[in-house]
């Protein structure tokens, strides 16, 4: 079991990370709400948590939690919404609070968000609201959940305008990490997670790139020491991130390595080419190329970077005009004053904040992912 802690006051919180650990979330929760070790299980009695879910989550995993958490004392329900990006938005958010009101929950109860970032984060939005907020657990299930989405406290619905452009900040009371659950997870949907390790490890953690840039997937994917290793330490780099910049001010931007063109990809394709991993997957390949370009890292480390990423397996093609991508990146939210932050490695486990990239550097980056795509 590894434990890492998001050390932010006035509530500092734990992730808990474990194959397996599903089974014993009662137990877990119990110590959360309880105060402490001990007899919890008493303690815990009558406390209701409302589970939210998806179909495809609930279908395969369900039974597991439920059965846990009322062992252990708790009146759980369970709260469906349905599945998919397209239905993070407020009314989503509304629903369930209306759900939420005629079931009784009140004032003491506590939101259990039970799946991958969308569910994370729709499920983090309702705890922050409802009657001014509730207590919420976060129980990813998806790669890109466990490794980013759940730590950090950000929730967040879309509007049609663009992504996540309504949201709260709602630190979670605990995070339960069972990689275990990962096993049901189609082969894409684990790789674009993946992709969010590794930059975790381009950004802070040499130690975990140098294991992911050799990592042959199927053996990671049957190793769960290996694969609560691998979480592990992207948890504990977005914990120090996340700790020492709460609100993205200045060192949180760092996660965003690979973000400022990836957005773009995903915006110029509508969201449905790419997985959010598999678009940062292509910007953490020009990051390393803008990064020899502009001599922030040599090359040698720009391609240890690319080999990483093209190594964790195919990647969708990028097709889209270069200079559409450059407007878009005008336009993104990482914009500040009209310039265009890149986040861009120096060496592995180093990055900085760039904000005067050569328009000219950005064209060939994106000419060239186009190329690799061939
Ligand atoms: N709050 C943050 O800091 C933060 C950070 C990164 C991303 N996000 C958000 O996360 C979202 C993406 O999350 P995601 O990639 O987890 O997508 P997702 O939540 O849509 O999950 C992907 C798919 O996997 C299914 N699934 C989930 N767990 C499964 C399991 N164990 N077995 C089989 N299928 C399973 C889901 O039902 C869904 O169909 C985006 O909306 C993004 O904005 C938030
Ligand atoms: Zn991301």
């Amino acid at each position: 079991m590894t434990r890492v802690t998001i050390a932010l006051p006035p509530r500092p919180y734990d992730a808990v990370i474990e194959s397996g650990l599903l089974q014993r979330a009662g137990e877990k929760l119990g110590e959360v709400f309880s105060g402490g070790v001990g007899d919890w299980a008493a303690k815990a009695g009558g406390k209701r948590l409302f589970v939210v879910t998806v179909p495809p989550v609930r279908r395969k995993w369900g039974k597991k939690l439920m059965g846990s958490l009322a062992t252990a004392g708790f009146a759980p329900q369970i709260l469906e919404m349905p599945d998919g990006e397209r239905h993070k938005k407020l009314a989503t958010v509304e629903r369930l609070a209306e759900k939420l009101s005629r079931l009784g929950a009140d004032r003491t109860s506590a939101i259990v968000a039970f799946g991958g970032g969308v569910v994370g984060d729709a499920a983090g939005l309702l705890a922050s609201l409802y009657m001014r907020g509730l207590d919420v657990v976060q129980i990813p299930t998806t790669v890109l959940a466990q490794v980013d989405a759940s730590i950090g406290g950000k929730t967040a619905v879309n509007l049609r305008a663009g992504k996540n452009l309504v949201g709260t900040f709602h630190h979670p009371r605990m995070v339960l990490i069972d990689p275990a659950v990962l096993a049901t997870l189609p082969d894409r949907e684990f790789r674009a997670g993946l992709y969010e390790a590794l930059k975790c490890g381009v950004i802070g953690k040499p130690e975990l790139f140098r294991a992911l840039e050799t990592v042959d997937l199927r053996d990671l994917r049957r190793d769960p020491a290996k694969l609560e290793w691998v979480i592990a330490e992207s948890v504990r780099l977005k914990a120090e991130v996340v700790a020492s910049d709460e609100r993205e001010n200045g060192l949180r931007r760092v996660l965003n390595l690979g973000h400022t063109i990836g957005h773009a990809l995903e915006a110029e394709t509508e969201y449905r080419h790419f997985l959010h991993g598999e678009a940062v997957a292509w910007g953490m390949i020009a990051a390393a190329r803008i990064a020899a370009a502009v001599e922030s890292a040599d090359s040698t480390t720009a391609r240890r970077i690319t080999n990483a990423v093209r190594r964790v397996g195919p990647l969708p093609k990028v097709e889209v005009r270069s200079r559409n991508i450059l407007r878009l990146l005008q336009s993104d939210k990482k914009t500040r004053n009209g310039v265009v932050h890149f986040v861009l490695p120096r060496e592995i486990g180093k990055v900085e904040v760039v904000n005067d990239v050569p328009e000219q550097f950005v064209l060939e980056a994106v000419d060239e992912l186009r190329r690799l795509s061939k």
